[in-house]
């Protein structure tokens, strides 16, 4: 045995979603060296005598203060080592200038393995670069581990949906967290070998940080307590809602985006809604002349507006969310988080790539009419929503990821 042995991992990440996914994975591959560092011998199996070494690429995908910069101070993780800032772009744009960059650090590094998490437009361009590559005579290239493989919403004319389906199709390791997704793997002739069902790295995030966000300073920063408690005492936390709206087909045209918001207005006639706008999102609305909608960040709402603020952090949105009455969203992530969290979601979309937060959680599916809105968040603030957490999103998911990592390079060196 020889426990300074080193396999070379690069980690990518590049949107905003893609933060709190590899944080875990980034946080367990140091824990595991430092094991490894204080006590070789008493490591288990052989396999995890490698030392790792993790090189962590930003795409630059995303970029902004509020939209990057931010989620690794609250998520502890470490500078990029490499950074390509791709930037924005149309998809084809985007998506090729992150593919030319990532090639010439694939060719620079050599890694044994390629992590990338989530769907977004990083997550395809390294994939299919690194499916491609070719360090040497044989063909030998790094293995692909996707993790969230096997999501499926069946609408194809979701850019995520693109991204996963291929991304999935190039992986060599795919990590599922949830049971349809080992189901969709099967349907499209995945082998069995390759797929593991390891649960929720998103949900090692929250679990990891629940506590630190519940210290965030936000609800006092948006008037949020209610001078006294129900009983009397200071400090209660008012009834608001959350919302958050980025889908290019809720937004990026007008019909849609003012049918959402009028869908809103009853809500928004009852408590607080706040709402966190991406920039796509504020581009949108300002470009629609949709602002009689909404109040600003220091408004009051005695005039029933929806309260816009400013893309929160990690930390900051993870509160919000904990503590809000409702959550009304289009991201995907926010379904599970809210599922976990067992706070009420209502979900504007016609479908959603994670049934389990409908099945097992708190999630329901609102569509994207006004009647739909309003139906399901009338129905989520006044009956009793009650759901579980799925299997095996236990706050351990980065872990058997990792196991199974040196598993398969050591299986693979041995051939
Ligand atoms: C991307 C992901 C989406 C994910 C979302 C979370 C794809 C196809 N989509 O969508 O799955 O849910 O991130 O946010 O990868 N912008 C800024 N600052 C930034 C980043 C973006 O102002 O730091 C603006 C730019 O004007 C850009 C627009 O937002 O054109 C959209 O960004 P982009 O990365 O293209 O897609 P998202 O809508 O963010």
């Amino acid at each position: 045995m020889n426990p300074t042995k080193k396999i070379k991992i690069i980690t990518v990440v590049g949107a905003r979603p893609n933060f709190m996914k590899a944080a875990p994975i980034i946080a367990a591959i140091r824990e595991h060296n430092e094991r490894l560092a204080i006590s070789p011998g008493l490591e288990g199996a052989a396999d995890s005598h490698f030392s790792v070494q993790n090189v962590l690429v930003h795409t630059g995908q995303h970029y902004d203060e509020a939209m990057s910069d931010r989620f690794f101070s609250d998520l502890n993780i470490p500078k990029p080592d490499v950074h390509l800032g791709v930037g924005s772009g149309s998809h084809a744009a985007q998506t090729a200038e992150v593919m030319k960059r990532f090639e010439e650090v694939l060719l620079r590094e050599r890694p044994n393995l390629l992590i990338v998490v989530g769907d977004v437009n990083s997550t395809l361009g390294c994939a299919l670069v690194t499916a491609k590559i070719s360090f040497d005579a044989n063909g030998t290239r790094p293995l692909i581990a996707h993790v969230e493989a096997g999501l499926r919403s069946n609408d194809r004319g979701m850019p995520e949906e693109i991204n996963r389906i291929l991304t999935d199709h190039v992986a060599d390791l795919l990590f599922v967290t949830e049971e349809s997704g080992l189901q969709n793997l099967r349907e499209e002739g995945i082998p069995d070998a390759k797929v593991h069902f390891v649960g929720n790295t998103m949900i090692d995030s929250l679990l990891a940080f629940k506590d630190k966000a519940d210290s965030s300073d936000i609800l006092d920063r948006l008037r949020l307590r209610n001078r006294n408690g129900a009983n009397g005492s200071a400090g209660g936390t008012a009834r608001y809602a959350l919302l958050t709206l980025h889908r290019p087909s809720n937004v990026d045209q007008r019909e849609t985006f003012l049918n959402i918001l009028e869908g809103l207005e009853e809500l928004s006639n009852t408590c607080p809604v706040i709402f966190p706008a991406h920039p796509r999102t504020q581009k949108k609305l300002a470009e629609f002349g949709l602002e009689r909608f909404f109040g600003t960040e220091n408004g009051n709402h005695a005039d029933g507006r929806i309260r816009l603020v400013e893309p929160l952090g990690y930390l900051d949105f993870l509160c919000l969310m904990g503590h809000a009455a409702v959550v009304v969203t289009d991201s995907g992530g926010i379904q599970e988080e809210t599922t976990c969290l067992g706070v009420p979601c209502v979900t504007v979309r016609e479908n959603t790539e994670r049934p389990v937060t409908v099945k097992v959680g708190t999630n329901v599916l609102a569509g994207t009419s006004k009647e739909g809105i309003r139906q399901a968040t009338r129905q989520q603030l006044t009956s009793k929503v009650s759901g579980g957490v799925p299997e095996a999103w236990d706050g351990r998911s980065a872990q058997r990821i990792l196991d199974v990592i040196c598993r398969e390079i050591q299986k693979k060196q041995s051939l």
